[in-house]
């Protein structure tokens, strides 16, 4: 008979597919360390974007994605995660705290979630103008609400293009404000610097797919002309794809980890199912926007994130730290470091 899994084994597994969380700017704010047989969730305070995100709630939407992806690892080892959100008041750093139990092996949709961990990818531009499958948008819901959050479809002609416009209105804000200029700078290496973290231009188009209506990505090139050629002529029409919002029904800590775990569901449904999404935060960061849409689209339930769902061969690549980067043994030191 095989000999378990030690507990250091588990932790080095799991934070391994952790870290392919996706995150605001490839900040990747977080820490884990391994307490006995637990894995803590730290944020990684360092990290938050103070100009973009002042309460931090980008920041522990991101390590809500990453929770996301240590209860599915665990899950493919045949463990039960067992999760406690913000279990010492007095530790306002630690996100959760996650043992596991034996238990049954991990069924067939949930291994397929887990292989889309490292391969999925945020997807910035246009789609495709084929339909979703069949089916796509109910599984996307029902993803949302089993982390409790909902997913708001914005299908209404008006209302998608009232969407678009506030996207565009904050774009066009944050691209006239220096300081966030200076911020964004910082997480979007020139290409060919070998970072580890930020939004590499491998991940971007080099130029804006329009669309009607039309979702302005993140000006992360910077005039300098950086991202990735166009695969295919522009003539073909290009679509925007289905919009929707991420809300909770409450805006505490507490629901921005649900939020973000909802996100990665979200985004590994999609993936399984062939679809790929953009999403856009801007508007989000900007509090009469962000009133604007909880008021007027999200029928007064707070959003977390604008999605757009579509079909489209994606060609991007993002990077990841090292695992053994922010994996910490609980005094302190990183886990194997001598
Ligand atoms: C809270 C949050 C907000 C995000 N906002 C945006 C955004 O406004 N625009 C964008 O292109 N990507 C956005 N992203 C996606 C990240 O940039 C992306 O996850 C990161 O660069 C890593 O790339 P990957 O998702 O392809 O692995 C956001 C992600 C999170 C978790």
């Amino acid at each position: 008979m095989s000999q378990p899994m030690t507990a250091e084994k588990i932790a080095s597994y799991v934070v391994a597919e952790a870290v392919w969380a996706p995150s605001v700017y490839n900040t990747q704010p977080w820490r884990f360390a391994l307490d006995g047989e637990q894995i803590s969730l730290h944020i990684d305070p360092g990290r938050r974007l103070a100009v973009a995100d002042p309460d931090g709630r980008e920041m522990v939407i991101s390590c809500g994605a990453a929770l996301f992806n240590v209860r599915l690892a665990l899950r493919s080892l045949g463990y039960v995660p067992e999760i406690r959100v913000w279990p010492e008041p007095d530790q306002p750093a630690l996100v959760a705290r996650v043992s596991w139990r034996p238990g049954a092996a991990a069924d067939e949709f949930e291994r397929r979630l887990f292989a889309r961990v490292r391969t999925r990818r945020t997807h910035r531009g246009a789609f495709d103008p084929e339909p979703l499958p069949p089916g796509l948008l109910a599984a996307l819901r029902t993803a949302a609400e089993r982390e409790g959050t909902a997913l708001r479809i914005v299908a209404d002609d008006g209302r998608r293009a009232a969407l678009a416009a506030a996207v565009q209105s904050a774009e066009h804000e944050l691209r006239r404000d220096g300081e966030r200029l200076r911020e964004l700078t910082r997480w979007t290496p020139a290409p060919g610097r070998a970072c580890r973290d930020g939004v590499p231009a491998t991940s971007y188009p080099a130029r804006a797919e329009h669309t009607e209506p039309y979702f302005p990505g993140r000006d992360f090139a910077r005039g300098h002309g950086w991202g990735v050629p166009p695969l295919s002529p522009a003539t073909s029409h290009r679509a925007a794809g289905v919009a929707g919002l991420l809300t909770t029904a409450a805006d505490g800590p507490p629901d921005w980890v649900n939020a973000g775990q909802a996100l990665q569901r979200i985004l590994l449904t999609a993936s399984v199912c062939g679809a790929a999404v953009a999403l856009h935060s801007q508007p989000l960061e900007l509090p009469m926007l962000r009133e604007f849409i909880r008021t007027q689209l999200g029928d007064g339930a707070y959003p977390h994130l604008v999605l757009r769902i579509g079909l489209v061969i994606q060609a991007s690549v993002s990077v990841r730290r090292d695992p053994g980067d922010v994996l910490f043994a609980s005094g302190g030191d990183r886990a194997g470091a001598d």
